[in-house]
């Protein structure tokens, strides 16, 4: 990994007697995309416009590409943003969008184009780079906002729930140029959201925001591991040949089986101690099973999946 692109230390931002964010302290580096993952109201918002200096924080510290927080109009520079939602001028084509920004940023007239074409290209609107901006779907205006961030070519770039809305497919779309944006460029991206399928699908690390604060840091394997602490497996077997399974796995040191509610044909496992992902966690019973003459209709790991993780620290509904 690269170098530290972002760094927040204690960082705090409180509006009246409300704290929206309290003692955020991470770092993210060069290349790295940093899932911001948290519900409504979590401080997502709030986080993405302290770093992007929109907000001055109430106390607390952090630069962004090494530039300390204290120099707002260089860190401005150096980051682009997709805001949660942005207003896009509909008469407007997506190339002439582009390149007005291309010139705010201060190009010339013909590298502005040149810039504006490259960046189309890269999110896969090359084709509609001469139609009005509303004849574009939501997912088109999302990836149009995205190369509008990218103008500036900066070291990192912040994305407010971009995949909010959109379908399936413009979801995916979304998701591979993040990916692209993060290995081809080497900028670090930080990606609000509140979907956990997109932070196990494109996150290289991600912070859990709870109510404001960081109830979880790390990489996603990290961050899965170290709450999800009670490992069960399920063991489906025939249904007339339950008793024999059950003896079977009487035999296996450490283990304890559970019934299964309504399910007589389910198994439910763990061992004491161990993740049931381990060689010593679910091999020995699977093979004191297989031995006894029992054929197992299907095997499956609870609990070792991020949505596990961010439902067991924040008591929120995940989807
Ligand atoms: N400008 C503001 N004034 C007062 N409260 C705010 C303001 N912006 C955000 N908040 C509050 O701060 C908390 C975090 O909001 P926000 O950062 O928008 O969360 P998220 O983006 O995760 O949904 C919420 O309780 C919200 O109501
Ligand atoms: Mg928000």
């Amino acid at each position: 990994m690269g170098s530290v692109q972002l760094e927040a230390v204690r960082l705090t931002k409180r509006f009246g007697d409300h704290t929206a964010v309290e003692g955020l302290s991470f770092t993210a580096r060069q290349g790295e995309v940093m899932g911001l993952l948290g519900s409504n109201g979590a401080g997502k918002t709030t986080a993405i416009r302290l770093l992007t200096t929109v907000l001055t924080p109430t106390s607390g510290e952090f630069s962004v590409a090494g530039v300390p927080w204290t120099r707002p109009s260089e860190i401005r520079r150096r980051v682009g943003v997709l805001p949660e939602s942005t207003g896009y001028p509909g008469h407007q084509t997506g190339m002439e969008y582009l390149r007005y920004h291309a010139r705010l940023f201060g190009l010339s007239r013909p590298d502005a184009a040149r810039a504006a074409a490259r960046l189309l290209t890269e999110v896969g609107l090359n084709e509609r780079a001469s139609s009005r901006i509303s004849t574009y779907s939501r997912g088109m205006r999302q990836r149009l906002g995205i190369a509008r961030a990218l103008v500036n070519d900066p070291a990192v770039v912040f994305l407010d729930e971009p995949t909010l809305g959109l379908d399936p497919a413009g979801q995916r779309q979304v998701l591979a140029i993040v990916r692209e944006i993060a290995v081809r460029r080497g900028v670090t991206v930080v990606l609000s959201t509140h979907a956990l399928p997109e932070v196990e699908e494109v996150c290289t690390s991600v912070l859990i925001l709870h109510k404001g604060v960081i109830v979880a840091a790390g990489t996603v394997g990290d961050v899965t591991r170290a709450v999800v602490t009670l490992r069960y497996a399920q063991m489906r077997v025939p249904v007339e040949l339950t008793d024999r399974a059950r003896e079977a796995l009487a035999g296996v040191a450490g283990l304890t089986v559970e019934p299964m509610d309504e399910r007589p044909d389910i198994l439910r496992m763990s061992v004491e101690g161990k993740p049931v992902t381990s060689d010593a966690g679910m091999n020995r019973p699977l093979q004191a099973v297989l031995s006894a003459g029992v054929p197992v209709l299907a095997f499956e790991v609870e609990g070792a999946r991020l949505s596990d993780a961010f439902l067991a620290m924040t008591g929120e509904c995940a989807r």
